[in-house]
């Protein structure tokens, strides 16, 4: 065990700890029990428990040469680089039809690598309101200086937001100053799309000298979303206008880390600046492994009937949660966007729904502010490949059940 802290700040900690339990905002670790029905990880094709990527990597590592070395050894800038990684870099940007692609040890590390090394002091970086807390650290950390929001997905809000900008600065007016636009394609919440394209236009239009960068991250998108599962801004067809697009391995891919997709010249300028890249133990070779293993599955189309599957069921439990009975006094509503596997069960208490299901072996969780704004919260529902039409007959069942439950306890109150 290592030293106690002094009194003074052993107080501060527990605290802080008191205070955020005050506010039933305390977050603990948990572990799930086993043959609990998933429907929260971010595991969406089920790749990391099917047969066919477990297969396809164990052989990826028994194939790989005599002492072969397993772990990187160091920074990408020093001994960690391999020609592994290079090729692996290659295969993934030419499957996301993109000049060139640098790996990160995570989505968390590209975010900020990108954030706070790309835009220049003077620069300003858009974003939209519900961004991922990655994205807010790098923006904290960027050189920039310079920030706004707009309103989550409106284009009016990002119109009026800009045209605010470039009439107060004449830099921007003539393209010697920049604006970043920083975006979701998929958002983590609600599972809606953005508007990428109205974005877009609104950029081109406001923007003619094409100072106008876009940066959208495609967490929630990729190995789901497009053919393929490349994502949503290749399913629009508008990856050459985009400047930079982060494609993340822990969700749908079942593995870890992040791509940046982007030109030679910004490639070569992260390997050079961004402080997430460069101080840091360069992935090794079981974890570019189990990247190669997902991205030769996505291109091979092995995953499409996984896609396929994962629509399937999102129509099921669509239809399911649309048949529920719910008292008039209570409020409850399902918020559900076409296509999205996410879906958000919006209850005043959350926790309680959650812990129901829980308690039915049914993994849901709570989402409170202020992950979700205040007034949003609600038990969100993630569905994967591999979960089967009985056990969303159980979520609902469930559900049903817990409204069943409080709206009686209500008629015994009254
Ligand atoms: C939108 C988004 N970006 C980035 C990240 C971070 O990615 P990673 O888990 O690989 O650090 C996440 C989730 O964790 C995310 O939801």
């Amino acid at each position: 065990m290592g030293p106690l802290p002094h009194k003074s700040l052993a107080e501060a900690l527990a605290n802080a700890l008191k205070s955020r339990e005050a506010k039933s905002a305390r977050r603990r670790l948990t572990i799930l029990p086993q043959k609990t029905v998933d429907f929260s990880s971010n595991d969406f094709l089920s790749l990391s428990t099917a047969p066919i990527y477990r297969n396809r990597l164990l052989a990826h590592l028994n194939n790989a040469p005599e002492f072969f070395p397993f772990s990187s050894g160091g920074s990408r800038l020093l001994d960690g680089n391999s020609a592994y990684a290079e090729e692996l870099e290659r295969f993934v940007a030419e499957f996301h039809n993109a000049p060139t692609a640098l790996l990160f040890n995570s989505g968390f590390d590209a975010n900020i690598g990108v954030l706070s090394s790309i835009p220049q002091p003077g620069d300003l970086v858009v974003y939209d309101e519900y961004i991922h807390a990655s994205i807010h650290e790098g923006i904290r950390l960027s050189r920039a200086g310079r920030q706004a929001m707009f309103s989550h997905s409106s284009p009016i809000d990002l119109r009026k937001v800009l045209e605010s900008s470039i009439r107060n600065d004449k830099n921007i007016q003539d393209g010697t100053r920049n604006i970043f636009i920083v975006i979701e394609s998929i958002y983590s919440m609600d599972g809606d799309i953005a508007p990428i394209k109205d974005f877009l236009d609104i950029v081109d239009e406001l923007l003619p000298c094409g100072n106008g960068y876009f940066i959208v991250d495609e967490a929630h998108a990729t190995g789901v979303f497009g053919p393929r599962g490349a994502g949503i801004v290749q399913d629009l067809g508008v990856q050459e206008r985009i400047f930079i697009r982060v494609h993340t391995f822990g969700k749908a891919l079942a593995s870890h880390g992040a791509v940046v997709l982007c030109g030679p010249e910004v490639r070569e300028y992260l390997i050079n600046y961004a402080r997430s890249l460069i101080y840091t133990t360069a992935l090794g070779f079981p974890f570019l492994a189990a990247i190669r293993t997902a991205y030769e599955l996505l291109s091979s189309g092995e995953t499409e009937s996984l896609q396929g599957r994962l629509q399937k069921l999102v129509t099921y439990l669509h239809t399911r949660l649309a048949s529920l009975q719910i008292h008039p006094s209570i409020m409850f509503e399902v918020d559900h966007f076409p296509e999205s596997a996410i879906f958000a069960l919006r209850t005043f208490q959350p926790r309680e729904l959650a812990s129901f299901c829980q308690r039915m072996g049914i993994v849901v969780r709570a989402i409170m502010a202020p992950t979700v704004p205040k007034g949003k919260e609600r038990v969100r529902v993630c569905l994967h490949a591999g979960n089967t039409e009985e056990e969303i007959d159980s979520l609902a069942t469930a559900v049903q059940h817990w409204l069943d439950t409080v709206s009686s306890n209500r008629d015994a109150n009254l």
